[in-house]
């Protein structure tokens, strides 16, 4: 018998899955179905994964995908049970999405029963399958690259603030790297001034042992790592898209946590650290011009298929008097929102600086937002084999 967690559901669906699922059903309260797993999870009561997770008609048809896409990333052994009006055009989005089944809401008890026991089987099918590559996975670190369209909309701002806020979870674990070649600002938005950059740390005998190249990074007194950027945009200019992937392999082999700082649109450069991340957060300026770039650029991304696992999308500068809602910007984009970072005065101050507002401490709320970013990478991974119960580790 399967664990089936419901969400999204009126009282009279379930009864229907509870009386299909024989009993092992968790209810989730309704509301807005959160795009993160975690956030999702976190209102189970004994912490347990499910083997199931039917979503009811309650949620929007974006926020079931949204979710589904990531489960299928980040908890492969859970299988999606969708239920809404089954047309073709949903049936495409959804195996897209990787949901394991789609069913019409008025289904009755016997079929909902064979659909979740079917769903059930294929999870546990794929838990045992996937065991081994999640052990072998563990040796290399996350590649974060931030990207963006356009410049000036908080890349740098949202990589060193990201960075330290990892480095403060977990000391010594991240690496924070300025891809942008021609004109990079880590160092001075770290209030640093390295001895050795990017260059350095491609070329010559950095780039042939992992070793060296720990001695060409810069250290941050939080215990973050850097590599800055290129002094001058003639020397970044020589960086190639190969030099980017060797660096990124090399140092996630490193560190738990690689951030990549990129330049605006998709270089060469920024491509090749695309390739190699498994986490992208794409930003953008909450205003039309920005997002409709933003939708270009993920429209792009789609198309060469170079859109990680991992997929955040975090807009800056939000401004309640600006005139766009989160909801516009997803209907625009065609997928969630992850993160909405509010425009804030201490931003500029702490740039100036050279101190990361979360490493100044300050109370404001953008601080409050940027841990939120942090927490989707610091919080504990869901696939984490000591959560599911003991028949599925006997059974793997
Ligand atoms: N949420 C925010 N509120 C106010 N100012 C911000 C915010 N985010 C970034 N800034 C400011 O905008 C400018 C550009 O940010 P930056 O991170 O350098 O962008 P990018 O790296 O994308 O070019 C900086 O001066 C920064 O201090
Ligand atoms: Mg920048």
């Amino acid at each position: 018998m399967s664990r089936v967690v419901l969400a999204a559901a009126d009282e009279e669906l379930a009864l229907r899955v509870k009386h299909a699922a024989e009993g092992d059903v968790t209810v989730l309260p309704p509301g807005r179905l959160p795009a993160e797993p975690t956030r999702l999870f976190e209102q189970l009561v004994d912490g347990e994964l499910p083997d199931v997770l039917v979503i009811g008609p309650m949620a929007r048809i974006v926020e079931t995908l949204a979710l589904a896409s990531r489960l299928d990333v980040q908890a492969p052994g859970i299988s999606v049970v969708m239920i809404a009006e089954p047309t073709a055009e949903l049936w495409q989005a959804a195996m897209r999405a990787g949901v394991r089944d789609l069913l019409p809401p008025g289904l009755d008890v016997p079929d909902l029963r064979t659909a979740i026991d079917r769903a059930g089987s294929a999870a546990s099918g794929r838990r045992r399958v996937l065991r081994p590559v999640a052990e072998t996975a563990r040796y290399t670190g996350r590649v974060i690259t931030i990207a963006s369209p356009k410049g000036g909309v908080g890349k740098t701002t949202v990589s060193t603030n990201l960075a330290i806020g990892l480095t403060s979870s977990a000391p010594q674990s991240t690496v924070l790297v300025d891809l942008d070649v021609q004109f990079g600002d880590v160092a001075s938005a770290l209030g640093l001034v390295p001895e050795y950059s990017l260059p350095d740390a491609v070329h010559g005998p950095a780039s042939q042992d992992t070793m060296v190249l720990k001695t060409f990074l810069t250290q941050h007194p939080s215990g973050l790592y850097a590599v800055c950027g290129a002094e001058s945009p003639a020397a970044g200019d020589g960086i190639s898209g190969d030099d980017v992937s060797r660096l990124l392999a090399s140092l996630a082999r490193e560190f738990r946590y690689v951030v990549v700082d990129t330049a605006p649109g998709l270089s060469e450069q920024t491509l090749a650290a695309l390739d190699r991340a498994t986490d992208v957060v794409m930003l953008s300026s909450m205003d039309v011009p920005g997002v409709r770039g933003l939708r270009k650029e993920l429209d792009v991304l789609r198309e060469l298929c170079m859109i990680p696992a991992g997929r955040h999308v975090v807009m800056n500068f939000a401004d309640p008097k600006g005139g766009l809602s989160v909801r516009d910007v997803e209907t625009t984009i065609g997928t969630g929102v992850d993160v909405v970072l509010p425009r804030s005065k201490a931003v500029p101050a702490s740039t100036n600086q050279g101190v990361p507002l979360l490493q100044s401490g300050r109370k404001d709320p953008m601080a409050k937002e940027l841990r939120r970013l942090v927490s989707r990478f610091a919080a504990t991974p869901l696939m984490k084999p000591g959560r599911y119960r003991a028949k599925h580790r006997a059974a793997s």
